[in-house]
């Protein structure tokens, strides 16, 4: 499996505020992550991809960026936009943020918000959009943020910019998320501890201003990525493939979690710690699938993974039920619309509400034959290309380049396992 993002989006960010040499085993090489490393480069960092695929950063250390001369680019990536705000808005250095046009239609507000209070000033499009201007902090103050939204990037963006504040920068999240910056912190020798209080509130709180030491990193493979040939291979009868090294961390593992709900044969193998993440393989063979309700509280754990799981949905017996994933209306593409109005083009009969859908599951039955509007967004095209291969027709989708975002191979290795694409994929 490709590089986890997220985990390769922190490596290059940490190693960029670590003074010395950080190695790093298994970036995701998609574009997202991509332009994150090109934006480091601004940054002052020196990034390099060596022969052997690994890749090194030499950091400038926490208060060391350098003001970028041009505009820092994010293409796609919501995250790489997000965290750098965080990072930048703890120096006292000016730098402006740009993106592709689905980048540009996401708000920004969540983490503009926070990080004016910590004392950066955004010139921005109205409504909070990039592309924008930061001022960082002088001095960056440290804050206690109650995030209204449940997300990691939220809280990443804080703990980045409470790096450089004086004192210490409390977080709290009502629904727990992904850990990664947290754990990634840790490994490079800062202060940092989660505490759970009241009513499953977790509280992170960092001391800021740490000298970061160089840490290497083994990315572990990106469960999200890995949810398109699982699927797959549930959905083709007569598949078993085995899936190695990604990570179940327990923020990330929703989806494998829901499909075993549903009926899926899937088994959980050498389970390990691999660089401070919890590391599996999984052993996945064709199953018939049933309808489950997803529990709302089990969101923030497979946020990206729902378009996915209602094309596995669309080929359960009964419903399934996916609700309290208002978040879904702005990653990349507005996943509910995106996926509801793909599966109706299959033949799918979906109910949506603002905050969710109920896809009817027709028992393996599924006509295909449909066109989708993938809208930039990476997942959705992805999705609809695993749908296709267990319709009965197959199923087009309008644009395939976004894929290389996350998962530069995913043609050749579906092709690997039998997949078989036509038209413009590579
Ligand atoms: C990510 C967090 C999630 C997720 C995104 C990656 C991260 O976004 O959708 O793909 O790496 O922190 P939110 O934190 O905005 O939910």
């Amino acid at each position: 499996m490709p590089g986890d993002k997220s985990i390769s989006h922190r490596a290059l960010i940490l190693g960029t505020l670590a003074v010395g040499e950080t190695r790093i085993e298994g970036l995701l090489e998609g574009e997202d992550v991509l332009a994150t490393a090109e934006c480091m480069r601004r940054l002052g960092a020196r990034v390099n991809r060596l022969d052997d695929g690994s890749w090194r950063v030499w950091g400038v250390g926490v208060g060391g960026l350098r003001e970028p001369a041009e505009p820092l680019d994010f293409g796609n990536s919501g995250t790489g936009a997000r965290l750098v705000m965080g990072l930048v808005a703890g120096h006292p250095i000016t730098a402006t943020f740009v993106g592709d046009a689905s980048l540009s239609r996401r708000p920004m507000g969540r983490v503009i918000n926070p990080l004016t209070e910590m004392g950066a000033y955004f010139h921005a499009r109205d409504g909070g959009k990039l592309p924008l201007t930061l001022t960082g902090a002088r001095p960056a103050l440290p804050i206690s943020y109650t995030s209204p939204v449940a997300s990691a990037q939220v809280k990443s963006a804080i703990l980045l910019a409470g790096l450089n504040a004086p004192g210490k920068t409390t977080v709290i999240e009502a629904t727990p998320t992904r850990d990664h910056t947290e754990r990634m912190l840790r490994a490079f020798g800062a202060e940092i501890e989660a505490k759970e209080g009241p009513g499953g509130l977790v509280e992170i709180r960092l001391t800021g201003q740490p000298e970061l030491s160089p840490c290497p990193i083994t990315v572990p493979g990106d469960p999200s990525s890995a949810a398109f040939p699982v699927v797959a291979a549930l959905l083709t009868p007569g598949s078993e493939i085995v899936v190695k090294g990604i990570t179940l961390n327990p923020h990330r593992a929703g989806l494998y979690t829901t499909l075993i709900e549903m009926g899926a044969d899937i088994e959980v193998m050498n389970q390990r710690d691999e660089g401070g993440e919890p590391v599996a393989d999984l052993r996945v063979r064709s199953s018939r699938l049933k309808g489950v309700d997803v529990p709302p509280a089990r969101a923030a754990s497979m946020i990206d993974e729902y378009p996915v799981l209602a094309i596995a949905a669309a080929f359960a017996e009964g419903e399934t039920r996916m609700l309290g994933i208002h978040e879904l209306r702005v990653k990349e593409s507005d996943r509910i619309a995106a996926t509801a109005s793909g599966l109706r083009a299959n033949g799918i009969k979906v109910h949506e509400s603002e905050d969710g859908m109920v896809v009817e599951g027709r028992g393996g039955d599924v006509a295909g034959g449909g066109r989708i509007a993938t809208h930039m967004d990476h997942r959705i095209a992805m999705s609809f290309l695993i749908m296709g291969l267990a319709a009965q027709k197959p199923i087009t989708v309008d644009d395939a380049s976004m894929i290389a975002t996350s998962f530069p191979d995913f043609i050749g290795l579906m092709r690997g396992l039998g997949a078989s694409f036509a038209g413009q994929a590579q």
